[in-house]
């Protein structure tokens, strides 16, 4: 591949930034926000809260008063995981909430404990039904600095407790710790402090919040999208090139830069591009255990993964976070990977290619890698965005022909993956 690419908005920073919105007075402006669904949900929940929401190219204007509403769109709130987030903010801003459990992809059970541990720690009452959350919340004048406690950094929870305590009775001081310290984290903090919010901390385990009674409208530019960026960077020591990225924060990758580096890739970095020649790898055996920032990412190791099957030697990844995080790897056998699964844990031991084999029946929503005359090839299943993402590679990788069916998973993240890389020279088609 060669060329240039430039990163959208982070996906996982803007949708806490958007429920964030609900407490505002004012109008906030998003700016590189990308046309995925998971983001076209969110600003779908908050039309449904009252905001009014315009898009011009790829700057989104949110305008809140008040949100006419506590109660959450269920079908919309059921398709994404970040519907979880607005529970903090409209606890915040209106005292009560009812949602229905967050969808998302089906990488794990996923788990809202923590969430509601961390919020029942500041006084909110809390109902749960088999399919709803009520959840009803009036802060009182503290004299003394709250302590809470979150038993797991969980980007999620850390982000709900972030946006309940942030308005609220004025001086209340909340201090949390064992918080995650994802960039997300740092930039739903940066985004609140621009909107008026006294928040310290962010980045390190524990961050201190002191409830303000309002919040005002901003312009805001979300950081790069790191997850996007590594993407990139894998396919093309996966595939071979010469290309640059920009709109990234290195900084934010240099976990992942740093294995690309010992597989031979030659990486620069300014302030804010990254530069990759990829040529032949290098045999090298990995240990990686997928952990929370600045572990190595659990939304990266798909990826990861068919660029081991495809480099000479032996690894091991061991997927701590989410439980059916392997539902991409039967995909990745049928091409030939050699790999087995222990758990949660993927034994890899590396080939020198991946060959396409002919299967038939296509479903509506599909990719074609390379993109032949005559409809051959692979069949892949996408299972979760990712996964998905992992198996697109695996195809560019891969001689022959594959067609990667429910590629709308792929959506979910990224804008045009197929226009992306082809602007980088892939050979790579979407079906109609
Ligand atoms: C966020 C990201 C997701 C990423 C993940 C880990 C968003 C919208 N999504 O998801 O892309 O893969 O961080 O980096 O930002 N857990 C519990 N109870 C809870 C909450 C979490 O047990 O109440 C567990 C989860 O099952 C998982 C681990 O904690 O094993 C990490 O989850 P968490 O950090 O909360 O991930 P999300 O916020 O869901």
């Amino acid at each position: 591949m060669y060329g240039t690419i430039t990163i959208d908005g982070a996906k996982n920073s803007l949708l806490p930034i958007m429920t964030a919105c609900l407490m505002v007075n004012g109008s906030v402006r998003l700016r590189h926000v990308p046309q995925i669904t998971d983001l076209r949900q969110m600003l779908h929940i908050l039309a449904g809260l009252g905001c009014h929401i315009h898009r011009q190219s790829d700057t989104v204007k949110i305008d809140v008063q008040r949100p006419t509403t506590h109660q959450i769109d269920a079908t919309a709130a059921r398709q994404i995981r970040g519907s979880i987030f607005v529970m903090g903010a409209l606890l915040a801003r209106l005292g009560a909430v009812k949602l229905p459990y967050p969808g998302g992809c089906s990488i794990g059970s996923r788990p809202i404990d923590l969430h509601l541990n961390l919020l029942r720690q500041i006084g909110v009452k809390i109902k749960t039904s088999a399919t709803t959350i009520t959840a009803t919340y009036t802060p009182k004048p503290k004299r003394r600095t709250t302590v809470l406690t979150l038993d797991f950094p969980s980007v999620g929870a850390t982000e709900n407790i972030i946006q309940a305590t942030t308005l609220g009775c004025a001086g209340n001081t909340y201090q949390i710790i064992g918080v995650a310290k994802e960039p997300e984290i740092v930039d739903l903090c940066n985004f609140l402090n621009q909107c008026g919010a006294q928040i310290t901390g962010a980045g390190t385990d524990t961050i201190t919040v002191t409830s303000v009674a309002q919040l005002h409208g901003t312009d805001y530019t979300p950081i790069p999208d790191r997850i996007n960026t590594g993407t990139y960077l894998i396919a093309v020591t996966a595939t071979g090139g010469d290309v640059i990225l920009r709109n990234v924060v290195p900084a934010h990758n240099v976990n992942l830069i740093n294995k690309l580096k010992l597989l031979g890739a030659k990486i620069t970095t300014s302030t804010d591009t990254l530069h990759i020649i990829a040529k032949r790898r290098r045999h090298h055996n990995f240990m990686v255990h997928t952990a929370p920032y600045p572990g190595f990412p659990t939304d990266l190791q798909s990826q990861f993964c068919v660029l081991l099957a495809l480099t000479h030697g032996r690894s091991t990844i061991t997927e701590n976070l989410f439980e059916n995080r392997f539902r991409y790897l039967p995909e990745l056998i049928k091409l030939g990977a050699k790999i087995t699964i222990q758990g949660n844990q993927a034994h890899i031991c590396g080939v020198t290619e991946l060959q396409a084999q002919p299967t038939p029946n296509l479903c509506p929503s599909a990719y074609r890698v390379p993109a032949p005359a005559v409809c051959t090839g692979t069949k892949l299943n996408a299972t979760d965005l990712r996964g998905g993402v992992a198996l697109v590679i695996a195809a560019l990788a891969t001689k022959g022909t594959c067609t990667i069916d429910h590629a709308d998973y792929i959506a979910r993240g990224h804008q045009d993956i197929v226009k992306d890389l082809q602007q980088l020279g892939a050979n790579i088609v979407a079906l109609p």
